[in-house]
């Protein structure tokens, strides 16, 4: 498998806190990356790096790099906008805009490419389609997002991410917030664009990471413990505190 985003040595501060305390890893690409830990160790901090969502919040400071395919995202030349459209990001909450299905979905090709009428539906289709929501809201289009279920929503959200074509998605707990055939839903989807994309989530759900990643990654205190093969790192853990969080005797 190829590699996707290698870290090295990544550390980031807020102020003077240090948050990421010099990770080391890589991601593969076209597949699913699952990250893990107890609350407050990390795991949304490492996320917000790989589109570098993190410049946003006043204050954060990251040493050491990222290589997106071999190029360094903290590199003074990376074009951050451009970057925030090949890595994609879907919410805990989902959050369509207070619009028709329609415009959530065509919101970013609108806004970076040049497309007639024509095309931007079949892109607003295919996105939909790839989100596996298309027969559920073919015929109401112009309905109102925030109309739909929260499951609806979600995928509406995931929709809206591959509408700009992205090669990166990136999850946030994406699921915690459904129920479960909503949840298996966005899972069976994860397994589906896996072929064409490289998904990095973030879940608390123990059964989602072992049902659902290849790779899972532990984080703990702003620190990687373990990063392996997902059926390695959940029957044969190489950290005693990695088996302690799994089994849930902390966290
Ligand atoms: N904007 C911020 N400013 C200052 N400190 C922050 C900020 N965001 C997070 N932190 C701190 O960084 C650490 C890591 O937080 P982060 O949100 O990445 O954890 P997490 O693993 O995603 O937790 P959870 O599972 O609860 O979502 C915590 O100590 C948190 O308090
Ligand atoms: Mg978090």
């Amino acid at each position: 498998m190829q590699t996707k985003y290698e870290i090295n040595d990544l550390k980031l501060y807020y102020g003077d806190f240090m948050a990421l305390k010099g990770l080391n890893f890589s991601i593969p690409e076209k597949s699913i990356t699952a990250l893990i830990g107890p609350s407050g160790c990390g795991k949304s901090t490492f996320l917000r790096t790989l589109n570098r969502m993190n410049d946003m919040i006043a204050g954060t400071r990251v040493e050491g790099e990222i290589l997106l395919s071999g190029d360094n995202i903290y590199a003074p030349s990376t074009d951050v906008e451009q970057l925030r459209k090949r890595v994609g990001m879907v919410f805990q909450q989902p959050n369509p805009f207070p619009k028709s299905i329609y415009e959530n979905v065509a919101f970013g090709p609108r806004l970076h490419q040049k497309l007639d009428r024509k095309q931007l539906n079949e892109v607003v289709e295919r996105s939909l389609r790839g989100a596996s929501l298309w027969d559920e809201v073919k015929d109401d289009l112009n309905k109102n997002a925030m109309g739909l279920s929260g499951g609806q929503q979600q995928r509406l959200c995931i929709a809206r991410a591959l509408a700009v074509d992205p090669d990166v998605l990136l999850m946030d707990e994406s699921t915690s917030a459904l129920d479960p055939i909503s949840t298996l839903k966005i899972e069976e989807l994860a397994q589906e664009l896996k072929e064409k994309y490289t998904i990095v989530m973030v879940t608390h759900n123990m059964h989602q990471a072992a049902r659902v990643s290849d790779q899972t990654v532990f984080f703990l205190n702003g620190e990687v413990i373990e990063a392996d093969q997902t059926g390695q790192l959940f029957s044969n853990p190489s950290d005693k505190r990695t088996e302690e969080y799994i089994t849930g005797r902390f966290g």
